[in-house]
């Protein structure tokens, strides 16, 4: 019998709301391919983000996301990306993000980010005098973004990183075996 495609699970939300980790984690889990869009970026500049940043601004850095995302279009199936946090605010990034499979928005709560990186020194738009409230405006600001984008929104703040990484293995087999007709 001639296998079905299998969609890729594109993981998107705030800084800090665990992208990358449950990405790599779920890639082990159900032995598929992680892939981190600013990961990408800085192999493809040779530069960190916060170079990036600094060099030529937020704007560019925006545009490569955007030709980020346009070349995993040919990518091939079953993969799994996690995203930077500001990605889905551009609408064509929004379109993009559906282009390439089930879009899941990890969603925290601000508490949750500062906790977690409230230390950081590698997210250019969190080195203010006070981070505290740049999450809470940035979040207030993103969080219709992330929805839109969003097929699933997944409430992490109160779940650990091994449960957020089984509700997902189990969304994304669940789906399998509905669109493999079992
Ligand atoms: C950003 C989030 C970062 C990175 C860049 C900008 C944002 O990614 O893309 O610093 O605008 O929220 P993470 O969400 O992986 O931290």
């Amino acid at each position: 019998m001639e296998q079905r495609k299998r969609r890729n699970l594109i993981l998107i939300g705030f800084m800090g709301c665990g992208k990358t980790s449950v990405g790599i984690l779920l890639s082990y889990r159900l032995r598929r391919t992680f892939l981190d869009t600013d990961k990408r970026i800085e192999k493809m500049q040779g530069r960190t983000i916060s170079t990036i940043f600094a060099q030529e601004g937020e704007a560019a850095f925006r545009q490569m996301e955007t030709d980020c995302l346009k070349s995993l279009l040919s990518e091939t199936e079953g993969q799994i990306f996690s995203t930077g946090g500001g990605t889905p605010v551009r609408e064509e990034n929004r379109t993009l993000l559906r282009q390439l499979g089930t879009v899941v928005y990890l969603k925290v709560s601000p508490d949750t980010v500062y906790e977690r990186l409230k230390e950081d020194t590698k997210r250019p738009l969190l080195q203010t005098e006070n981070p505290k409230v740049r999450i809470e405006e940035l979040l207030t600001a993103r969080q219709s973004y992330y929805e839109a984008a969003a097929d699933v929104i997944l409430e992490a703040d109160d779940k650990s990183l091994g449960e957020v990484v089984e509700e997902l293995a189990q969304l994304v087999l669940q789906q399998e075996e509905r669109e493999d007709g079992r």
